[in-house]
């Protein structure tokens, strides 16, 4: 701790409120959010939030024990079947969160007889899902399908690829095709983690892999969540059928922890109906976060034009935490991002635009970082 405090790399909570509305205010000084992953603005949203009230008065809090127990409800089916709907899968498995879903998913896959191929930038998450599943790890270098097809020709053991569809630090989306392909070519097992994917991206929200034509591919299973973009909480796993017995029979993370609350599950259930009513949201996100790339556009942000993860990268911690306060204090909520999140001299403001804003405050809040960053250049 005393060496994290003397880099400067302690991480600290900071308290808001309002509930999840867009604005908040932190020790009374009022701001707008520009750190959310509630790329839709569902959280607040009314239906929503009636969903969520009803439920928890019709039906309780807790799951009550995990879904093996008794803790898979007609609620969490109902949730499923909806999912297998809007997705066009053979199946979907409800699961607490996005973090034990790509545990889950790695230790059904994985295994002492299995190698893991995993992208150098892949979130925390599938990193700890891949050291949980007794597997061999190979890394490979960020999007680079030369050196990942390299490394599957020299293994011995049974291939399983895995990779975020959009990348959470930068808005980079990976070459889901290509990975699809390669997964072909060498008989692996292809994971994707579209946490930030869906709602955001691909033909009414359905995701990368919509997108690139491979979603029904029989070795094909993804990980999508209803903690970003739906504005609620937990998380599915969709694929074939076999994929949901794998996880039933082997997926310690779905196996040993409470299934969704019941809340929950409501309010997932209605924020997936709204994304299907209004595919417009999607189309919404996506011109705000062009808007917000191109009113920052002097500085140099990585990642792709519609993609609502808008980094500014600051590349030293302490000026990424310097203007991460500066932002606060003009009245917005951005976050400053550093290592061990991203790699050392990459350190950044991560603002995330959602359909929620109005162009007046993604104009101002490019304003103020325009300002600020002015201020910090000067005064360094
Ligand atoms: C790419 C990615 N995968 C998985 C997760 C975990 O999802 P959850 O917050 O639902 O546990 C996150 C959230 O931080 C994420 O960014």
């Amino acid at each position: 701790l005393a060496k994290q405090e003397a880099a400067g790399l302690t991480r600290r909570l900071r308290p808001r409120s309002g509930g999840s509305d867009l604005h908040t205010s932190l020790g009374g000084r009022p701001a707008v959010v520009f750190s959310s992953n509630d790329y839709l603005g569902l959280a607040a949203d009314h239906r929503v939030r009636q969903a969520t009230a009803a439920a928890a008065l019709a039906e309780g809090m807790g799951a009550t024990g995990s879904p093996l127990l008794s803790g898979y409800h007609e609620q969490t089916k109902a949730l499923e079947a909806e999912l297998c709907d809007f997705e066009d899968s053979p199946s979907a498995t409800v699961i607490s969160s996005g973090y034990q879903a790509n545990v889950a998913v790695l230790q059904a896959l994985g295994g002492p007889d299995a190698a893991i191929f995993s992208d150098q930038l892949n979130h925390a998450s599938i990193i700890d899902a891949c050291r949980l599943s007794r597997s061999q790890v190979e890394i490979y270098a960020h999007r680079d399908l030369d050196h990942l097809e390299a490394k599957l020709k020299t293994c011995a053991k049974r291939p399983v690829i895995v990779s975020d569809t959009v990348f959470s630090m930068d808005g980079v989306l990976a070459d889901v095709g290509g990975l699809a392909s390669l997964a072909d070519r060498h008989g692996a097992w292809l994971m994707l983690d579209e946490a930030h994917a869906t709602g955001v991206t691909g033909p009414g929200g359905l995701g990368a892999a919509a997108q690139a034509g491979i979603a029904d591919a029989d070795n094909l299973v993804r990980v999508i969540t209803f903690s970003k973009a739906l504005g609620a909480q937990g998380a599915a796993v969709v694929g074939g059928k076999e994929v949901r017995q794998l996880l039933l029979q082997r997926g310690r993370a779905l196996i040993f922890s409470t299934g969704l609350a019941l809340p929950s599950v409501a309010g997932a259930r209605a924020a997936l109906a709204i994304l299907a009513a209004e595919p417009e949201r999607v189309a919404r996100v996506a011109n705000h976060a062009r808007h917000l790339r191109q009113a920052l556009a002097p500085l140099d942000i990585p990642g792709e034009p519609g993609i609502p993860i808008v980094p500014v990268v600051t590349g030293d911690a302490e000026r990424a935490t310097l203007l991460d306060a500066a932002l606060l204090d003009a009245g917005f909520l951005v976050q400053a991002v550093r290592p061990p999140s991203v790699p050392p001299g990459a350190s950044r403001i991560r603002m995330t635009p959602t359909a929620a804003h109005t162009e007046a405050e993604l104009d101002a809040v490019a304003e103020a970082v325009h300002r600020c960053w002015e201020r910090l250049s000067y005064s360094q």
